[in-house]
C-alpha cells in the first residue's frame, strides 16, 4: 500500500463496484453481445457475468487492477490481468465491451491507488479511450462490435473524433442523464 492509499484510507485491494455506468453497459452489452466476448477493465467482473448468465455467451474479464481479475474469477469469469487489448490475440473477440476510467483529473490531485486508476482519465478524461481505440479493432473478428461507455464529462465530440479515426461508425444503444453527467453507450461497427 502506498502512502497516498494509507492517506486516502483506501485498501489497496479496493475494486470499483457497480454502479450506474455499470447498469447501462450490462444494459447495452446483454441487448448486442454476440460470439465471444472480452470485457476489457471487468472491475468486479458484474457486467461480464451479467452477460454471461443472461446470454450463456463466453466471456472474458480483463483489468489491470490484479484485485479486480480475482472478483471477476470469483463470479466465475475468466479473468485476467492486461493493459487494455495489448495481450490478446488478432481478431481473438466478437464483441468488446469497456467502461473506461473517464474522470478529466488534474495530474497535480491525482491519486496514487487502484480507485483513481478506475475513475481517472487522465487531463483529459480520454487517456485510456484513446489507446483502448487505436487497438481494439485488432483483437475484432470480421463482423465484431465494440460497446463504448462514453460520459458528457469525457468530452463526447473529442471521443466521436477519435472513433472515427480508428476507422469506426458508431451508433447510440443507450443513454440516461444524471445531474452532472449524461452517460451513452456506443455501439461501434468497423466503417465500410
Ligand atoms: C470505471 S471502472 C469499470 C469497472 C466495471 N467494468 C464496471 O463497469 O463496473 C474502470 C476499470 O478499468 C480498469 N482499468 C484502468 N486502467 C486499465 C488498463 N490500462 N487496462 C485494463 N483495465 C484498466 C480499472 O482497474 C477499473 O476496474
Amino acid at each position: 500500500m502506498t502512502d497516498l492509499t494509507e492517506r486516502r484510507g483506501l485498501d489497496d485491494a479496493v475494486v470499483y463496484q457497480p454502479a450506474e455506468d455499470s447498469g447501462l453497459l450490462a444494459e447495452a452489452a446483454v441487448a448486442e453481445a454476440h460470439g465471444r466476448v472480452l470485457e476489457v477493465g471487468t472491475g468486479s467482473g458484474w457486467v461480464a457475468e451479467q452477460i454471461a448468465e443472461k446470454r450463456g455467451l463466453e466471456v472474458v474479464g480483463s483489468d489491470r487492477n490484479p484485485h479486480a481479475a480475482r472478483q471477476a474469477r470469483e463470479r466465475g469469469i475468466e479473468g485476467v490481468v492486461a493493459d487494455l487489448c495489448g495481450p490478446f490475440r488478432t481478431a481473438a473477440f466478437d464483441t468488446v465491451c469497456f467502461n473506461p476510467p473517464y474522470l478529466p483529473t488534474d495530474p497535480d490531485n491525482e491519486w496514487d491507488d487502484w480507485m483513481e486508476r478506475a475513475l481517472s482519465g487522465g487531463e483529459s478524461g480520454r487517456e485510456l479511450i484513446e489507446p483502448f481505440l487505436a487497438d481494439v479493432g485488432r483483437v475484432l473478428a470480421p463482423g465484431g462490435v465494440v460497446l463504448l461507455l462514453v460520459s458528457s464529462l469525457t468530452g463526447y465530440d473529442e471521443v466521436l473524433a477519435l472513433i472515427e479515426a480508428a476507422g469506426f461508425d458508431h451508433e447510440v444503444v443507450v443513454e440516461e442523464s444524471f445531474p452532472f453527467e449524461t452517460l451513452s453507450v456506443l455501439r461501434l461497427e468497423r466503417a465500410e
